[in-house]
Order: structure tokens, then C-alpha cells, then sequence
């Protein structure tokens, strides 16, 4: 790790939390050094004004761009090529989440489409609504900054698709969205910045931490 990585480690009160930030740094790496001829202790990051990580321009040729989450017992690290991506993961067991995060954050649509469910089916379109959700903010790099509620998935078709407000100035067919399931516990969203794209995702399984 770089030094202000130790710094930030350091920081953790809880040493499963220490423990997952250095496996993170590690997927980071490592994996990225699958792509370039970098060694892992030698990547450098620039961050945007909202925290966002990218990897420090010149280091290598290719134009790399990564996106990590984690949650209790994963941590999921997306790589493209120049297209913005984002990449969000939840854990589906946590309790502490349910329709009061949804009535504060998401849109009308998505409240009343939740709440037209009957009760068996909103945990799983909960965490689908919001793992899509953070998949996009991440997407877009801008973190909470971006109104949760300006922008609304529809489930109703696989993929899933975006309507996202004017005034965030984006246009939705921008954006491409995959769900993955790698386990019954965990849920991941993708977003691709990839219009028309043919997406061609390779999946690969780190290791367990
Ligand atoms: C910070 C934020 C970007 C992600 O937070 P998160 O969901 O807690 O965390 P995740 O594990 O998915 O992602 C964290 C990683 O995203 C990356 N990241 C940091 N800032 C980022 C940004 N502005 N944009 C994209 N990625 C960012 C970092 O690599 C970070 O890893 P690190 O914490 O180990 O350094 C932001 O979206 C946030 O605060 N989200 C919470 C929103 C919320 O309350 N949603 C409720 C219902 S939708």
C-alpha cells in the first residue's frame, strides 16, 4: 500500500475492517498488473473531488479505469477500458435496511412500484433498486452528490433500464446495467457507460478473504 493508504488503514477501529481495506488494495493491484506491465507496488491513483479513485495517468498505455465495492464478506473490483463504470455490492442478509431507506431515497416511481409488491418480493427488489442505484452514482463518480431520487430503474425487463431526469444532464441510453448473483447472500449491479456497445464481461474469482 501506499503511504496514504496505510494512513487510511490505520484508521479502521475494527481489525475485520483493516482487513478487508488491505484485501481491497490488494484486488486492486494485483489485478490491475494482470492488464499492464506494472507491478502491483508500483500503481499510483488520482482522485476526483469526491473520492473517486483512478488509476494516475502515464503509468501505463492502456487507458485501465476500475471501480471496487465491498460489503460483509466480498469485495467485487470492476475493469474496463475508458468507459465510465460502476460497480456496487450488498449483502442481502444485513437487517438494518428495508422500504424506510427506500421512501428516503428512492423515486416516487420506484417507492410505489416496491410497495406494490407483495411483502415476499420487496427485500429482493429493495436491494435490486438499490444495488442498481449506487451502481450508477459510482458510475458517475460523483457520489451522493447526485440526487437519488432524479433517476429510476425499471425491472420490469432484463437488462434492466434507466430513466434519468434532465437535469442530470445524462442521457439514459448512455448507460448499460447487469445483475449478478455470485452467491444466495450477495447482489452485484454493474453500470457501463457503453452505448451500443456489445458488453462482454469476464468474470474471475479472486480469492477468498
Ligand atoms: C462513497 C460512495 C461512492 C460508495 O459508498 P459505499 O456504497 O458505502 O461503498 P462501496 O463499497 O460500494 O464503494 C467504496 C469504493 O468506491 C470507490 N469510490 C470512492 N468514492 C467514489 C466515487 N465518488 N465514485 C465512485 N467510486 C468511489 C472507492 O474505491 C471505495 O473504496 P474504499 O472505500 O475501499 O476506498 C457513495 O456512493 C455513497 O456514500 N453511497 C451510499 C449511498 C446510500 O446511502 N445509498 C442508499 C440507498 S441507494
Amino acid at each position: 500500500m501506499s503511504e496514504p493508504e496505510a494512513k487510511q488503514q490505520r484508521r479502521f477501529v475494527f481489525e475485520r475492517d483493516r482487513h478487508q481495506y488491505l484485501v481491497c488494495r490488494g484486488l486492486i493491484r494485483y489485478t490491475l498488473s494482470r492488464y499492464a506491465p506494472v507491478a502491483p507496488a508500483d500503481w499510483q491513483f488520482s482522485y476526483n473531488n469526491y473520492g473517486r479513485p483512478e488509476v494516475l495517468r502515464g503509468l501505463c498505455d492502456l487507458p485501465l479505469r476500475f471501480n471496487l465495492s465491498h460489503t460483509r464478506g466480498m469485495g467485487v473490483l470492476a475493469i474496463t477500458l475508458s468507459q465510465d463504470i460502476g460497480v456496487d455490492v450488498e449483502d442481502t442478509n444485513r437487517g438494518d435496511v428495508g422500504i424506510h431507506i427506500a421512501d428516503r431515497y428512492f423515486s416516487p416511481r420506484e417507492v410505489a412500484d416496491l410497495r406494490a409488491l407483495p411483502a415476499s418480493q420487496q427485500p429482493r427488489t429493495f436491494f435490486d433498486y438499490w444495488t442498481l442505484k449506487e451502481s450508477y452514482i459510482k458510475g458517475r463518480g460523483m457520489g451522493l452528490s447526485l440526487p437519488l431520487d432524479k433517476f429510476s430503474f425499471e425491472l420490469r425487463h432484463q437488462p434492466p433500464s434507466i430513466d434519468i431526469e434532465p437535469e442530470l444532464n445524462d442521457p439514459p441510453t448512455d448507460w448499460q446495467f447487469r445483475q449478478f448473483n455470485p452467491n444466495d447472500r450477495h447482489l452485484v449491479a454493474l453500470a457501463v457507460r457503453a452505448k451500443e456497445l456489445p458488453l462482454r464481461i469476464e468474470f474471475r474469482e479472486a480469492f477468498g478473504c
